[in-house]
């Protein structure tokens, strides 16, 4: 099957708060195609993070899509809260989410695409029976709840994995990849079939490189990827 088209997500918890403004409008001028935003409700993982108010900020100083990451316990009880904030891509975690497959059909009830998360050690076999409602599967590279993690490395095998089931079913859904995104293991991760990026520390905001640099560097790592045959 063709494979779906590469997108990059520029992680917006990696961003200084200081300056947002300036990181946004580098970022939508270097060409990045969605803002990653991360919500961590120190419950589901050990951390906070972002939050509705941070979304209608940024929606104020860019028209950039955002593809909302949702590291919460129980999210059923926010989806209005996220898609009303800006969600265009909405993603909660199959661990956290008792009725996947309803909360699924009323984030896209609701105008937004439909997104499952799995964490490293959650097989891809607990979606066999809601691959018809799913828009993008989000394949966690590291245990989520902190930028600058290690990659978890049982986690490439698992969008290779990911993207033969989805094949074999006829499916051109969208798999993402965040956590360790970095220049070195971008191509992996494309040649085993991810076309969504997410870029946080490891790529798009790395100390010593302009957000211009790093997102050009991040789409051409993903597209020598794209090119190259997946091997373990
Ligand atoms: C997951 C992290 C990532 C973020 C980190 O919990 O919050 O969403 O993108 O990027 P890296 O791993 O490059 O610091
Ligand atoms: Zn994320």
């Amino acid at each position: 099957m063709s494979q779906p088209p590469i997108r990059i997500c520029a992680s917006l918890a990696c961003a200084d708060f200081l300056h947002l403004e300036r990181d946004l409008v580098a970022l939508e001028s270097a060409g990045v195609d969605y803002l990653h935003i991360d919500v961590m409700d120190g419950c589901f993982v050990p951390n906070f993070a972002l939050s509705p108010d941070i979304m209608r900020a940024a929606r104020r100083a860019t028209t950039l899509p955002l593809d909302v990451h949702l590291m919460v316990a129980r999210p059923e009880r926010y989806l209005e809260t996220f898609v009303e904030a800006g969600s265009g891509i909405l993603v909660v975690h199959q661990e956290a989410s008792v009725h996947l497959q309803r909360t699924l059909s009323r984030i896209r009830g609701l105008g937004a695409r439909a997104g499952v998360a799995l964490n490293p050690a959650t097989s891809l076999h607990t979606l066999d029976y809601v691959l018809e409602d799913i828009d993008l599967l989000l394949i966690m590279m590291v245990n989520p709840g902190f930028v600058g993690q290690k990659l978890v490395p049982s986690a490439l095998t698992k969008i290779a994995d990911a993207r033969s089931m989805f094949d074999a079913r006829g499916l051109a859904t969208d798999i993402q990849v965040d956590g360790n995104v970095s220049f070195a293991n971008v191509p992996h991760m494309a040649s085993a079939g991810a076309n969504f990026f997410v870029g946080g520390t490891s790529s798009i905001f790395q100390p010593g490189i302009t957000i211009s640099e790093g997102v050009r560097r991040l789409r051409a790592a993903a597209e020598k990827g794209r090119g190259a045959s997946w091997r373990q």
